[in-house]
C-alpha cells in the first residue's frame, strides 16, 4: 500500500448523507484537537491493543531516519481507552491530510460505558502499509524515539504528550508508559 493514504482514505466511504460521524482518537487525537466536533466522549474498543509499531516519515521523523508513532493491532481480549469525537464529516479532509501517512479509516464499535455503544471511524495503520515499522524490543524503540526529529518536532514530545493524556484519562496502557519512562532515562543520562 502507498505510503500516503489520504486519496484511499477519500474514496473509501462516502459519508456525504451522513450530518455527523463519531471517531475514535487513540493516539495524537487524543491530545491534539485542532479540528472541530461536536460532542468528545471518553471512549473504548475491544480486541485492539495501542503499540508504537507505525513509523513516522513525515511528523516525528524524516524518510531518512523515521521516527515511531501509535498504530492498532489486533489483540483478543484487550480494550483501548481513548477518545470519541462527534464530527461533521468534512473534517476528515482535513484528518486524512493530517494523517497520511499509512493510515486508512475503518468503521468499528466503540463504547462509551459498559450499556452504551455507537459505530464510527477509526485511523489503523495495518502491517501492510509501507511505512510499518513492527514490533522490536522495547529499548530499541525508546533508543528510536530518543533520536527521532521531524517537522512536527521531537518524537519524544509525541510520546510524553500521549502519555500525560492517557494517564489524566485514567487509561492504563503500560505500553506507552514503560516507553515513556525508559525515553525519560535516556535523555536524561
Ligand atoms: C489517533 O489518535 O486516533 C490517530 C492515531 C494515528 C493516526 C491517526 C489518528
Amino acid at each position: 500500500m502507498a505510503l500516503d493514504t489520504s486519496a484511499l482514505n477519500r474514496q473509501r466511504f462516502n459519508l456525504d448523507h451522513l450530518d455527523d460521524v463519531w471517531l475514535f482518537g487513540y493516539g495524537s487525537l487524543i491530545y491534539k484537537v485542532d479540528f472541530p466536533y461536536l460532542e468528545q466522549r471518553v471512549a473504548y474498543i475491544e480486541g485492539w491493543s495501542r503499540r508504537f509499531w507505525q513509523g513516522s516519515h513525515d511528523h516525528r521523523g524524516t524518510p531518512e531516519a523515521p521516527g515511531r508513532v501509535v498504530t492498532l493491532v489486533e489483540a483478543p481480549g484487550e480494550t483501548c481507552l481513548g477518545v470519541a469525537y462527534r464530527v461533521s464529516p468534512r473534517t476528515f479532509e482535513y484528518l486524512d491530510h493530517r494523517e497520511k501517512n499509512g493510515y486508512l479509516r475503518f468503521f468499528v464499535p466503540m463504547w462509551f460505558s459498559e450499556q452504551e455503544s455507537g459505530e464510527g471511524l477509526v485511523y489503523i495503520a495495518s502491517p501492510d502499509n509501507a511505512a510499518f515499522l513492527g514490533p522490536a524490543p522495547l529499548d530499541d524503540m525508546a533508543a528510536q524515539i530518543a533520536r527521532s526529529h521531524g517537522p512536527s518536532g521531537p518524537n519524544a514530545d509525541y510520546l510524553f504528550k500521549l502519555a500525560s493524556a492517557l494517564t489524566e484519562l485514567g487509561a492504563q496502557d503500560e505500553h506507552v508508559a514503560e516507553l515513556a519512562r525508559q525515553v525519560e532515562d535516556i535523555l536524561l543520562a
